[in-house]
């Protein structure tokens, strides 16, 4: 989705900008500007694709002086991704300049009233609408024209703006789209998301919906809808400044896929103690959770394949049934939410529309509401009853690999902590998982070890068309997993299949070397799987087979077999997913793909 930065300080502003644009690209756009006071006049500057290109038009910044600016990077939704609809967008007189991210949903029809007015456009988007309606409302008071701005725009917005005739404030406001303040020492900063700040300060404010901020050099103030000062505490950022850089790794994903043994401790330490799992965030007493009846997960992409596997795993341990959802049809579907009903949302941005949605309607409903989240402060984060934060860090590459991990983690030790309290699991069971649990970052580390011989496989398959992933369980869930990560950055075709029903119609599509990537951790399953195996193999298939250490009668059935460390069977999905990662991402390296950018996708999906 867009990227929003915006300076004003007493350095020059647009190689802040810029950098702050290059911290922000893994957003995803095709088109980036930048617009700057240059004590004069607002100058803008935007460019399609790349933001060298704009670093080139502007030598890195050079030619735009000034002090205060806001900048974009801009991923279509209204308007093709040309130089007239990238951001900054003006009002006529140029005396205003507006960056945005989100949607105005109501923008046809208020566009059609400024056209009425004699309003003339220079681009398709709904962003300039905001441009023209700033002026329409300007009469010498910034605060004034902004209140009624959000009283007129409907939809999600992030904006930046500047004012002419008030050249020494940047202002902000949001609805529904994310943005942070920075408060750096010399100057303040707008963006989107914290890694674009993190250069110059670590103080950063989060604004809430409908609250708007006012940046000048030396202060930072806040103003509610209705134009009142209001007071907001800062947050100190811990994170580690590299983390948002790449470290020495080739790609973000690489970087991410080798933090997994981090990430998954960091996820599971805190809420080990003295051999007893405490959510403490979870705020809810024995007797609740006892009481829950039912639970309903929602989400979207992999974080919605980490809940087929938690159906797996809490109906396996807690014996609680678990209804999973797509948030984008949960929001539409009107769900029976009875009482009792717990409804989780698992989001690694907190940002993602459909899932945002799918929290207020269970929350319209009045049920208890879990946001299971990695982005601290994210807006999910903020309106759910209750957060339990995945600590992944700030993940960039489009595609998931540590937050995911993080993701199921987080599920493993809700069922684990729901089972012991309920009693569907012994204590000495309990004991031995969390024992699993603990071993888990080692064990995915020895499987990151393993990288040459699954590049070296990965190669032989840079040029398939298709392939398939099939498995039973949890096998299923990480299968749906593996083959999104191929398909969504190699752009080779794939599909995943429980393995028993291939045979009702996709098998037709296995042919001679069709690669086949087959599930089999679960070992009450495995014998099914493998007759699976044979069968497509009969057919032609080339099989890779995952399984866990010691089934070695697999290498009768299948062409090439990785083995996974011995786990608890409802924690396969950590260890299986690592070497499917790997494939993916050495398919797509062997391919020559933009591996951490693939093409059409956003990394959080703020729009619906
Ligand atoms: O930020 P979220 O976890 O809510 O994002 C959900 C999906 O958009 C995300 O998992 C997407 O499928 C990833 N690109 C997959 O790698």
């Amino acid at each position: 989705m867009c990227g929003i930065v915006g300076y004003i300080g007493e350095a020059q502003a647009a190689p802040i900008l810029l950098d702050g644009l290059s911290k922000l690209e893994y957003r995803g756009y095709d088109s980036a500007g930048i617009a700057v006071y240059d004590g004069t006049d607002i100058q803008v500057k935007k460019a399609t694709g790349r933001l060298k290109v704009l670093n080139e038009l502007t030598h890195d910044g050079v030619t735009m002086p000034g002090t205060l600016g806001i900048g974009h990077t801009r991923w279509a939704t209204h308007g093709a991704p040309t130089d007239a609809n990238a951001h900054p967008h003006y009002n006529s007189t140029e005396t205003i300049a507006v960056v945005h991210n989100g949607i105005i949903e109501n923008y046809l029809k208020v566009k059609k009233r400024l056209l009425e007015k004699g309003y003339v456009f220079q681009s398709d988007t709904d962003t300039e609408v905001i441009a023209h309606l700033l002026d329409y409302y300007y009469k010498g008071d910034p605060i004034e024209t902004i209140t009624k701005l959000m009283l007129r725009l409907e939809g999600s917005y992030a904006l930046g703006i500047i004012f002419k005739d008030h050249a020494d404030v940047l202002y902000a406001v949001r609805k529904d789209s994310p943005l942070i303040v920075g408060k750096a020492a010399e100057g303040s900063l707008i963006a989107s998301d914290v890694p674009a700040v993190l250069k110059y300060t670590r103080e950063v404010y989060f604004i809430q919906n409908e609250e708007i901020a006012v940046l000048s050099r030396d202060d930072i103030s806040f103003r509610n809808v209705d134009g009142e000062p209001i007071t907001k505490e800062s947050t100190t950022i811990e994170w580690d400044i590299n983390a948002a850089e790449k470290g020495g790794y080739e790609h973000f994903m690489q970087k991410e896929m080798y933090e997994q043994p981090k990430t998954v401790r960091d996820t599971l330490s805190p809420r080990l103690k003295d051999g007893r799992i405490v959510i403490e965030e979870l705020g809810m007493t024995d007797d609740e959770i006892r009481g829950i009846r039912k639970i309903h997960i929602v989400a979207c992409g992999s974080a919605y394949h980490t809940r087929v596997t938690a159906k797996y795993v809490f109906e396996g341990l807690a014996r609680i049934p678990v209804e999973v959802d797509l948030a984008s049809e949960f929001r539409y579907r009107n769900p029976i939410l009875e009482e009792g009903a717990l409804v989780i949302i698992i989001s690694q941005s907190g940002e993602t529309a459909d899932s945002l949605a799918a929290l207020r309607e269970a929350r319209s409903r009045g049920v208890k509401t879990l946001g299971i989240v990695n982005v601290v402060g994210s807006s999910i984060a903020r309106e759910a009853d209750k957060v339990m934060y995945t600590w992944a860090g700030p993940e960039i590459a489009v595609a998931t690999t540590k937050a995911y991990s993080a993701q199921l983690i987080a599920q493993y030790l809700l069922a684990l902590k729901f089972a012991q309290v309920r009693g569907t699991v012994t204590e000495r069971e309990c004991a031995g998982m969390i024992g699993d649990l603990k071993k888990l970052p080692e064990q995915i580390e020895l499987l990151l070890g393993s990288k040459e011989r699954i590049q070296r496989f990965a190669n032989r398959y840079i040029a398939a068309k298709d392939v398939f992933f099939i498995g039973r369980g949890i096998d299923y869930a990480i299968s749906l997993e593996g083959s999104l990560k191929l398909k969504e950055i190699s752009y080779i075709h794939s599909e995943a299949y429980a393995a028993g029903e291939l045979k009702h119609g996709t098998i037709s599509l296995i042919e001679e070397g069709t690669l086949v990537a087959a599930v089999a951790t679960q070992e009450d399953l495995y014998k099914k799987t493998i007759s699976n195996i044979v069968e497509v193999r009969t057919r032609g298939a080339f099989v890779m087979a995952v399984t866990n250490t010691g089934n070695t009668e697999i290498e009768k059935a299948a062409d090439y077999v990785i083995y996974i460390p011995q786990t608890n069977r409802y924690f396969t999905n950590s260890l299986a997913i690592i070497p499917l990662q790997l494939f993916s991402y050495y398919v797509s390296v062997g391919r020559g793909c933009d591996v951490d950018k693939p093409r059409n996708l956003a990394k959080s999906v703020t729009v619906e």
